[in-house]
């Protein structure tokens, strides 16, 4: 799959600029459970995908820099010491982002060409920004010896993301892109950026996901709002993030909190509490127990930390109804995107039929539905 998009890149690369480019594939990735976590220092369990961004990268000796993102044909050139956030919405801020980001390390970067292509649909909460990201960093770093560590560059990333694209993120999505580990999820502390690594193997259950194929807008306002809201609460507490916090602390203030917020905030909480409960069960096997945390995520984003939409809670309906998917939720930042299910694997391709019948008879919509193999995180392909 990934083979084919790097083929694609290459191919075109040497056709434009007539000279053999550096080949990079950066993963997305998929999450277990721990969602909106990572901004309050706490527990994630993410893995790097075998779907992601391949990029073709090479210097420029034309005095200027060329971008071409293959999906949408779309061509920016660019000078370096320009540099500055373009639209919002725009591709080319990740690259600009990435570039002046590195700038800002007093790093030098010279003249470059890049084209990527990718095979992660856009809004599927799968981090096909991080995976973006990281491929840039990556290959800059490679092709002018920046000597940057992989951590250096998951934070560049991170604040390409921040400055660029104004979405406040975590550091989740750029980890797991570049640190994935084939076969394995990633128990990753979000305060140390230390993760400890998870063999996935479900024997005859698996994980599968289905997109809804939705992205409501305003979701980065929300992301934002959602950060700033959990930031307020922490101050009142007086401590560094609500990673620090129980729910007995929290009770104490509950006069000065407005409800919404107070809910918020106790959903992190939790959530933090049963990302730490899952590593336990997935360690002992136990997927019942895993199943029933990803559902109890789920009701606490939807009813909780107010992230979800229609399109999301149906499809985890849909899995309650179905005794062969022990959980189900909506992954990522929300407002749409893809949720994820742990299924027997003898009913996975049937309750994908019924699941996307279902969703076109409600929605008058198609969903997509994804198989995926937990693969390495950011690699030169050579
Ligand atoms: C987005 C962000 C991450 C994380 C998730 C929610 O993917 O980029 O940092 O906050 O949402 O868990």
């Amino acid at each position: 799959m990934s083979a084919s998009l790097v083929k694609d890149v290459k191919k075109t690369f040497i056709k434009k600029f007539k000279t053999l480019p550096l080949l990079i594939f950066s993963p997305g990735r998929i999450n277990i459970i721990g969602e909106h976590t990572d901004y309050n220092d706490g527990f994630v369990f993410p893995a790097a995908v075998d779907k992601g961004i391949a990029a073709a990268i090479q210097k420029s000796n034309s005095g200027s820099c060329t971008a071409i993102a293959l999906d949408i044909d779309s061509t920016i050139e660019f000078e370096l010491d320009k540099l500055k956030p373009s639209n919002e919405g725009s591709w080319e801020n990740y690259v600009f982002g990435v570039v002046a980001e590195i700038q800002n390390r007093n790093k030098v970067v010279g003249d470059f060409n890049i084209i990527f292509k990718g095979n992660i649909p856009g809004g599927a909460g799968m981090s096909s920004s991080a995976a973006l990201e990281n491929s840039i960093v990556f290959g800059l770093n490679e092709l002018f010896e920046l000597n940057l560590t992989k951590e250096d560059m998951i934070l560049i990333s991170q604040k390409a993301e921040h400055n660029y694209v104004g979405v406040n993120c975590g550091i989740m999505d750029q980890y797991a892109s570049m640190f994935g580990k084939k076969d394995h999820a990633l128990h990753l502390d979000c305060r140390s950026i230390k993760s400890k690594p998870y063999k996935i193997d479900f024997k005859d259950h698996q994980l599968m996901l289905i997109n809804t194929n939705v992205k409501h807008s305003l979701s980065d306002s929300a992301y934002n709002d959602r950060r700033s809201a959990c930031e307020r609460v922490s101050e009142l507490l007086g401590i560094r993030a609500l990673r620090d916090a129980t729910e007995a602390d929290l009770e104490k203030i509950i006069d000065k909190v407005i409800p919404a917020n107070y809910q918020k905030a106790l959903y992190v909480i939790q959530e933090n509490n049963r990302t730490i409960k899952a590593a336990k069960a997935i360690k002992n096997n136990d997927l019942e127990t895993l199943g029933a945390l990803i559902y109890q995520s789920h009701e606490g984003l939807s009813n909780q930390y107010k992230v979800s939409c229609d399109e999301l809670d149906y499809l985890v309906e849909q899995a309650k109804k179905n005794e062969h998917v022990l959980g189900a939720r909506m992954m990522g930042g929300g407002f749409g995107g893809c949720t994820i299910n742990l299924i027997a694997k003898s009913e996975a391709k049937a309750f994908a039929e019924t699941a996307s019948k279902a969703y076109k008879n409600k929605f008058n919509k198609v969903c997509s539905v994804y198989f995926i193999q937990l693969s390495e995180g950011t690699h030169l392909v050579r």
